[in-house]
Order: structure tokens, then C-alpha cells, then sequence
């Protein structure tokens, strides 16, 4: 069976971070634990996640004409990930997340795009073969609205399944979501998308039937450590959590949504795509970063079991 395709047309960023005993409070300064610098951004983590389970993995993306550019560059080379449409700024600096992450393993995270924000609609234009060509397409929000809305409109015009993890959240019209066969926001994303509540199972329902109303075909919403809830047409499906110690959970979203793409493109069932990626996800919180936690195809016979 030959590797499935994706192209992943969204960000790259070099995370900061600092692991620390607990978060500290406004105007304290707290002795951290330990420093790690990292390759991250949303569409990176997403795009490496398929890629260490044997996806041919395509990245659309701008870095600045700096030392982190490089070592972004360096990155997706060592991953295997097709660099050809890697853009380059000189206009401003590549994209920069610092990251605070406690003992209990959950994060503040601050995000300075930078480049990612250079990524035009023209850019994806040039793409638009890689594009076409992938079985399918990841985009998410840390690039400009308009060029993620290009790469999807592409997709759709192509036949390939696009998938949207519309994070950092913000509100999105209909015209953006009717490009988009899955849509995989997390509950605070799903909240300001829909601007229903989400505290409890029966509300994340509700949100999740009203982004269907909204446009989305298939709606999954990641849920942290408690899971994950799909809702499809003809059904909603609870994915209980999986149970694992939490010493970093950046990235678990990106996890989920870079293996369930690629178990997708491979022709597994939705269903079953969404379990596994959930199993993934969980495991991806057991070591501090991002892409470094993701598991290589050769980790997951177990896991999956
Ligand atoms: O989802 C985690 C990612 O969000 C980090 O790698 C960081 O770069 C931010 O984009």
C-alpha cells in the first residue's frame, strides 16, 4: 500500500518552554525547573504527526529569513516533510510560541506569529498542485483566514478531504465552514465558534449539532483528558479518554488531529480513525514538547491494541 498524502497548509513556530512547579502569579517571579526549545505551530506539529506514521506529508508555510527559519527548515527536513513550499519573509521574524507548562502538566501559552501572518492566498495559490494532489488537506487558524479559506476552497475544488482544526478559536461564517468535510475544534473553540456553553456532555452535543447547522458535515471535538465527541449526520459518538500521567499536554490537539488525518487518508472508517487518534493523543502528553512526544508507526502497535 503506497503512503497516503496530506498537505497541511498552516503554521511553523519555534516554541519556548520553560517547564515550571506551578503557574505563577500576576507580577511574581517563580524559579522554573528546566528550558526546552523546540520546532512547534500547529500546522508543523500536525504535519510531523502524520508524517512519523507514514503519511508522504506536504507543509504550506512561511518562516522568517533568521535562525529559527533554519532550524524550522532543518526540522521538516529531518522529519521527512516536503519543504518545497516553504516560504520566506525578510520582512518579519519567524513564528515564536513561549510556553509555561506546570507540574500538572497543563500550559500558558502566548503565540507571536509573525511570518505565519505573511502566508497570503497568493502563496497558497502557488500550492495549488500539492494541494490537489493530497487524499487529504489540514488547515488551521494561525495563518491568515483568507489563505487557510484558499487552501480549503482548493481542496474542495479537488475532490480532497479537508479537514479544519480551527484553533486559536474565533468566530468563522458559513461560508468558511461549508468548505470543510471535518471541522475539530477543542471545547473553548467550539464555544466561540457557537457561542453556546460547553460545561456539560449534553452542551457539547448541543454545540457540536449547531456547528453541523452552521455548515460542518462532521463535527469532532477534542475534550483534553476527558476524550473526544463526534457528531455526524447520523450519529454522536462519546470517545472516552484514554489514562495517561500528563507531563506536557501542548500539542495532544495537534496530535489527534495529524494521526486522525492520516489514519483518514488511509481509508479507515471515521469512527475508527477518531479512536485511534484519541489513543495517540493521550500518549503524546508523557514527555514535555511537542513533536518530540509524537509517536513514530512503529510505537503505536501497542498503543492502538
Ligand atoms: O498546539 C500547540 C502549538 O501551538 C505549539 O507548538 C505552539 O507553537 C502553538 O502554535
Amino acid at each position: 500500500m503506497s503512503a497516503p498524502k496530506i498537505c497541511v497548509v498552516g503554521s511553523s513556530n519555534i516554541d519556548l518552554i520553560a517547564k515550571i512547579p506551578r503557574l505563577p502569579k500576576m507580577g511574581e517571579t517563580l524559579e522554573g525547573r528546566y528550558f526546552h526549545m523546540s520546532c512547534g505551530g500547529k500546522g508543523a506539529n500536525q504535519a510531523v504527526m502524520a508524517g512519523k506514521l507514514g503519511a508522504q506529508v506536504s507543509i504550506v508555510t512561511k518562516v522568517g529569513q533568521d535562525h529559527l527559519g533554519e532550524i524550522i527548515k532543518k526540522n521538516y527536513g529531518e522529519m521527512g516533510v516536503d519543504s518545497r513550499y516553504i516560504f520566506t519573509t525578510a520582512d518579519t521574524s519567524s513564528g515564536v510560541a513561549p510556553i509555561l507548562v506546570d507540574d500538572e502538566g497543563r500550559n500558558l501559552l502566548v503565540y507571536i506569529p509573525g511570518a505565519n501572518m505573511l502566508l497570503s492566498p497568493e502563496d497558497v495559490d502557488r500550492a495549488a498542485e500539492r494541494i490537489a494532489s493530497a487524499e487529504v488537506l489540514i488547515c488551521q487558524l494561525e495563518i491568515p483566514l483568507e489563505s487557510s479559506q484558499r487552501a480549503l476552497q482548493i481542496g474542495r475544488e479537488n475532490k480532497v478531504r479537508t479537514i479544519l482544526n480551527p484553533a486559536p478559536g474565533r468566530s468563522l461564517g458559513r461560508e468558511l465552514l461549508e468548505l470543510c468535510d471535518v471541522v475539530a475544534p477543542n471545547e473553548t473553540e467550539t464555544e466561540i465558534i457557537t457561542g453556546l456553553p460547553v460545561d456539560t456532555e449534553d452542551q457539547i452535543a448541543v454545540a457540536g449539532r449547531r456547528l453541523r447547522e452552521m455548515g460542518c458535515k462532521v463535527v469532532i471535538i477534542t475534550l483534553g483528558h476527558r476524550g473526544a465527541m463526534l457528531v455526524s449526520e447520523e450519529r454522536t459518538v462519546r470517545f472516552p479518554a484514554v489514562k495517561t500521567e500528563a507531563v506536557d499536554t501542548t500539542g495532544a490537539g495537534d496530535a489527534f488531529i495529524g494521526s486522525f488525518a492520516y489514519f483518514l487518508a488511509q481509508g479507515k472508517p471515521l469512527e475508527e480513525s477518531v479512536r485511534r487518534a484519541n489513543s495517540i493523543a493521550a500518549h503524546s502528553v508523557a514527555k514535555v514538547g511537542t513533536q518530540v512526544s509524537f509517536p513514530w508507526s512503529h510505537e503505536i502497535v501497542d498503543l492502538l491494541r
